[in-house]
């Protein structure tokens, strides 16, 4: 789920080179910036002049700013507290991507609503990196409008645990080291993770100035109704990716009568995550592991660098990594930073691999190829952060997105749990029998440990509802966080909806390309069209190179689509390389 954008590893020249491709209409600055504790979410963060959102004055109107390149923003006020409406207010930063159609003309539909996960992730920069892909998908009568929730990024007020952002970094809230621990890197990881989250939860307390509580998904669905109301409808149109489904089933819970169309997609199991369990998102994080292993094999050595004749043998292989690094850590200095390959890096990198298999499968392979060969530069390049800088005036990084925001949101949304080890202790047992992945994921749980004690007055279920128009849910057959499973438990509450299945690896149906998936998700948008139920899409080629050459789309195939076709598959190819949300994020 999550905001996240990447950390990008240079090593891969064309990965990089899209990357920016993605980012540079914002900015030359464009940063990419790893936040947080236990949930760190990666998030793209602008720093030094971006266009400046000090200069938007804020309305109860969408007063839109010419921003960006093209683009619009406004910032937009809403009660802080919708219990009192009247007392203080928040204000929604917004960036829309303009139909290309006029407003006046028939084929207008009006704004659709995104989020990105995390919690904590940026619509503002989700928006801006997706939205060519995404008008493609979902045709020109739409503006695309990317908003970050209340709490986050350009939204205020803005969450935040420290007084500045070196004393972030100094106790690694930034994320490189200490808080992105594996559970397993030693056998103090654990205890040592449980204690710093305990310090967070206290300065979380500490430095909240009244408005922290009202950070919750049941006041950003408030928002989101606000912000159609605003544009004179009373129905929303939505497309939200992984932390993005709670939204979204929050949403459609609230307010049924208010669903115009709404896609959850890398869908959450909401009960579960108000109930801060943490304990169904990995059911798949094996079978999305096993795709590398078998995609490897399947892909040849010319297609993986990592390659061996059998899965068998490059499981053999990455434990022996393992292993060796537990043993010798690999000291590496590049032109950007310094730091150490060790156990919890490779582990991390992997993980985070499995979110998005067209970007990172294939350099994950050579990264490891790598390794192997004693050169860690690769890896540690797949997971590196610009060096840490102060700000050379105060506004500079301003409105970064900070990982804690993301926490905040999951901790007030869920119901207050224990904070003694032991219970720590039994949950990380429970949840490792469940997954060999648990060490990256009790974090996440854990962040909410020590949170300061306020009245859950928020909605928090039940997520049953009969709306006013069905909801689409998109799952993936190898989420590593949002497993099948999930949507399809979730797609029971809501009335006629209907669970649409992507035959792929990778979180979110974005991180692989079929254009199957999103001519339904397009059909939908425009007429208002449900897949049948028991749709089952498949995906254009698999994740390494090679494969697409031998199973892909060949020539031949492509050329036989249609123009419309064909500008979508160009989106879904595009999308695959780029889409990274984070749930929740590391
Ligand atoms: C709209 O924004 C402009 C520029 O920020 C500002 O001058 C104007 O007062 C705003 N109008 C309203 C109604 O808020
Ligand atoms: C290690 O790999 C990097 C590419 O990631 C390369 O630039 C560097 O030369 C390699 N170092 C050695 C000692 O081979
Ligand atoms: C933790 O590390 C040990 C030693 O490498 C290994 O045997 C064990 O399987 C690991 N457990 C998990 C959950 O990764
Ligand atoms: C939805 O409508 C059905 C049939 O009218 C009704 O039985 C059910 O209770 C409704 N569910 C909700 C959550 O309102």
């Amino acid at each position: 789920m999550v905001g996240m954008l990447t950390r990008v590893g240079v090593q891969c020249a064309l990965f990089v080179a899209l990357w920016f491709v993605f980012l540079s209409p914002d900015s030359p600055y464009a940063r990419h910036k790893v936040q947080s504790h236990g949930e760190a979410s990666v998030q793209v963060a602008l720093a030094k002049d971006e266009f400046s959102w000090e200069t938007i004055v804020p309305s109860e109107t969408l007063n839109w700013t010419d921003c960006y390149f093209g683009h619009q923003c406004a910032r937009f006020k809403v009660p802080l507290d919708y219990s009192h409406p009247e007392a203080a207010f928040a204000t929604i930063a917004m960036r829309r991507v303009r139909s290309i159609v006029p407003h006046d003309s028939p084929e207008y539909r009006g704004p659709i609503l995104f989020n990105p996960g995390g919690p904590g992730g940026s619509g503002v920069d989700f928006i801006g990196g997706l939205a060519a892909p995404i008008a493609t998908i979902v045709g020109p009568g739409f503006d695309l409008i990317g908003f970050d929730p209340r709490g986050i990024g350009r939204s205020t007020p803005r969450v935040s645990f420290y007084k500045s952002r070196v004393e972030r970094e100094l106790w690694g809230g930034s994320g490189q080291s200490a808080n992105l621990l594996s559970m397993n890197a030693s056998a103090d990881a654990l205890a040592r993770s449980w204690a710093r989250a305990i310090v967070d939860g206290t300065l979380a307390g500490e430095r909240d100035d009244g408005s922290l509580r009202f950070i919750t998904t049941d006041h950003t669905a408030r928002d989101m109704l606000r912000i159609v109301q605003a544009h004179g409808r009373d129905k929303l149109q939505y497309w939200g990716f992984s932390y993005g489904s709670v939204l979204g089933a929050t949403f459609a819970s609230m307010f049924p009568d208010n669903v115009g169309r709404l896609v959850i997609d890398g869908v959450v199991d909401s009960e579960n995550y108000f109930a801060v369990e943490w304990s169904n998102n990995l059911i798949d994080t094996d079978k999305t592991w096993m795709t590398f292993v078998n995609g490897c094999v399947a892909a040849g050595p010319k297609g993986c660098a990592f390659f061996a004749p059998t899965a068998a043998e490059i499981l053999e292989n990455v434990d022996k990594l393992y292993a060796s690094l537990r043993a010798r850590p690999i000291p590496v200095r590049t032109d950007v930073s310094f730091g150490l390959v060790d156990y919890s890096l490779l582990r991390r990198t992997i993980f985070t691999a499995l979110y998005s298999p067209y970007g990172r499968f294939a350099p994950l392979a050579q990264a490891l190829a790598d390794l192997s060969a004693g050169n860690a530069t690769a890896l540690f390049k797949m997971s590196e952060l610009p060096a840490f800088e102060c700000a050379c005036d105060p506004s500079m990084y301003r409105f970064e997105s900070v990982g804690e925001a993301g926490s905040a949101v999951l901790c007030n949304d869920g119901k207050r749990i224990p904070q003694d080890y032991e219970g720590v202790l039994a949950h990380y047992k429970k949840l490792s029998a469940t997954s060999s992945w648990a060490d990256l994921w009790e974090p996440v749980r854990m962040s909410c440990l020590a949170w300061p004690d306020f009245p859950k007055t928020h909605f928090q279920g039940p997520f049953v509802a009969n709306t006013s128009f069905p909801l689409l849910l998109l799952g993936n057959t190898a989420d590593p966080v949002t497993p099948l499973w999930t949507a399809k438990k979730m797609s029971q509450g809501f009335a006629g909806s209907v669970v649409l299945t992507q035959d792929s690896a990778g979180h979110c149906s974005l991180s692989a390309p079929s254009i199957c998936t999103q001519k339904y998700v397009h059909d939908y948008f425009v007429d208002g069209t449900l897949p049948p139920p028991g749709t089952v899409c498949p995906v254009i080629a698999g994740p390494f190179p090679a494969v697409d050459v031998e199973t892909g789309m060949d020539a031949q195939a492509i050329l036989t689509l249609s123009a419309a076709d064909r500008s979508l598959l160009e989106a879904v190819r595009e999308s695959s390389m780029n889409f990274n949300v984070r749930f929740p994020g590391l």
